[in-house]
């Protein structure tokens, strides 16, 4: 797909298709008075005779309308006008590119990108139009023996902005949003791979593969017996079940000089979790493989980073293992030493990504990074208390947490804070280790919070629970691509600060 921006009168494009916007109830946007007018009150006529209302989500698609050099004019309702916000402005353009798809018409000139959406600029809307765009024209078919592919798919698309002054503007936008949406596509692809596929090895893989086609970018991964002989008990207790051996997965970007502090990303990559020991039970078990999510959303941001080449260091790893049951599986009661030193009791095999993780983080302090920000899709009680809007938010720098909270507003990738209180951690008291991987019954996201907090005292560091938020259940069954925008959006804000 090609994005361009453009600064033009609608009734002026060569183009298959001319897109504008109706509110509701039958008010023409700008684009569409201007196209009206030229066209002698073509547009009101049909709005009048009751055409089209305006209402959110409508369309009606125009052939040869007079005096207009497009083959096709395309209205898109966009509902009351005062209520026109972020929401809306991604439900036209996702109902204008779905339309187009469907008719063919294989390049338009889209005026929706002019419209005033409530506390947004020109950047943000051609942004957010190629995220929509590109959101809705994902699919993953690849093991399906039909394609379900339009015929005529859209190819070229140009957003209109105002004026020549917001070009250069436009293009950043265009850039960023390409870069976004590579980022989400790509951990998207990884997340909704099926687990016999998608492995820690595949992973590893993928990283590899990335490292050798981007530049400034550098790959490692250690072994099993590598993270073994280092001393990452916890890790390994989680890998030592399953026949898929587990990898530790570095992937280095270098955009500023050496010197320069780090920003590092740690993914929980779970490629399946059965529960181990504590099995879980059989419902909906298949959604488990979404349980490198985090990998597959640090992956992704660090494919969009990558991708504009921003003038940061960046390091991203991930913890991959396969959480399985067998005569080698960790038991609840085993004790592990982690590689921090610390003991940990584990309760439940279930309680996985922690262990992982807390492995994880005491690696990276190697790197003195300047913040750690973890991923993981790591408690179900996450979606108890925040269900698939936010992504839970823990830190123990407040910052920090303040950067990602507003990058999350800004994007539209929202995150919510929840309290990292000492009174939580004594709910991790053991008997017999150091800590026990079990938080009790209250506030699951919390204790699993402060199991982590545990091995990030060396850094500033934040972590999102994205358990409700990397993948939708049911019908629309798939992963979401988040938090790569979040990610990306707050390292942008590094940049530019
Ligand atoms: N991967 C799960 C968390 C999860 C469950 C995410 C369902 C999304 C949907 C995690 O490894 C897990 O099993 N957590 C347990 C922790 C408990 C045993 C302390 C949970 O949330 O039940
Ligand atoms: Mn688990
Ligand atoms: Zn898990």
């Amino acid at each position: 797909m090609e994005f361009n921006v453009k600064s033009g009168n609608p009734e002026k494009q060569r183009s298959a298709c001319v897109v504008v916007g109706v509110f509701d109830s039958r008010k023409l946007s700008q684009a569409g008075e201007q196209i009206d007018e030229v066209s002698e009150g073509y547009l009101s006529n049909l709005l009048r005779r009751g055409d089209m209302e305006g209402k959110l989500g409508q369309v009606l698609l125009l052939h040869n309308v007079p005096n207009t050099l497009a083959d096709r004019v395309l209205l898109i309702g966009c509902g009351k006008e005062r209520d026109f916000s972020d929401k809306q402005y991604h439900t036209v353009i996702a109902k204008a590119i779905t339309t187009l798809n469907e008719t063919g018409s294989m390049d338009a000139v889209c005026f929706l990108s002019e419209l005033n959406v409530k506390g947004r600029d020109t950047h943000w809307k051609v942004r957010h139009a190629i995220e929509s765009t590109q959101d809705t024209l994902y699919s993953f078919d690849q093991f399906k023996s039909k394609s379900e592919a339009a015929r005529r798919p859209v190819k070229r698309l140009v957003f209109n902005v105002t004026t020549r002054k917001d070009l250069t503007i436009g293009e950043q936008a265009i850039a960023e949003g390409i870069a976004i949406s590579k980022g989400a596509h790509k951990a998207r692809d990884l997340a909704n791979l099926p687990p016999n596929v998608a492995n820690p090895s595949y992973l590893a893989e993928q990283a590899e593969e990335l490292a050798a086609e981007t530049d400034n970018v550098s790959c490692e991964v250690l072994d099993e017996k590598e993270l073994q002989e280092m001393g990452m008990g916890a890790f390994t207790a989680v890998t030592q079940g399953a026949e898929t051996p587990g990898k530790l997965i570095i992937l280095k970007y270098q955009g500023a000089e050496p010197e320069k502090k780090p920003i590092v990303l740690v993914g929980k990559g779970i490629t399946f979790d059965s529960g181990g020991i504590s099995l879980k039970p059989g419902e909906r078990m298949d959604e488990m493989k979404y349980d490198m999510g985090g990998a597959a959303g640090v992956f992704g941001a660090f494919v969009s980073v990558t991708e504009l080449q921003l003038p940061i260091n960046l390091i991203m790893v991930i913890a991959a293992a396969e959480n399985m049951p067998s005569g080698n599986a960790a038991r609840p009661g085993d004790i592990v030493k982690t590689l921090s030193g610390q003991t940990v009791e584990i309760l439940n095999t279930d309680a996985e990504g922690r262990l992982v993780l807390c492995d994880a983080l005491t690696y990276v302090e190697r790197f003195e990074p300047d913040v750690v920000i973890d991923v993981a899709t790591l408690t179900g009680a996450c979606i108890v208390a925040l269900g698939d809007q936010a992504s839970g938010l823990l830190s123990n720098h407040n910052p920090l947490a303040h950067e990602l909270l507003n990058a999350g507003e800004l994007c539209g990738d929202r995150a919510w804070r929840l309290p990292l209180w000492d009174e939580y951690q004594e709910q991790l008291d053991s008997n017999f280790a150091d800590m026990s991987n079990l938080g009790g019954r209250g506030a699951g996201t919390i204790t699993a919070a402060c199991f982590l907090s545990r091995f990030a005292k060396k850094f500033n560091w934040a972590h999102l629970d994205i358990a409700g938020t990397a993948w939708k259940s049911g019908k629309a069954k798939g992963a979401t691509g988040r938090p790569v925008p979040l990610l990306t959006q707050y390292i942008l804000g590094r940049v530019s600060s």
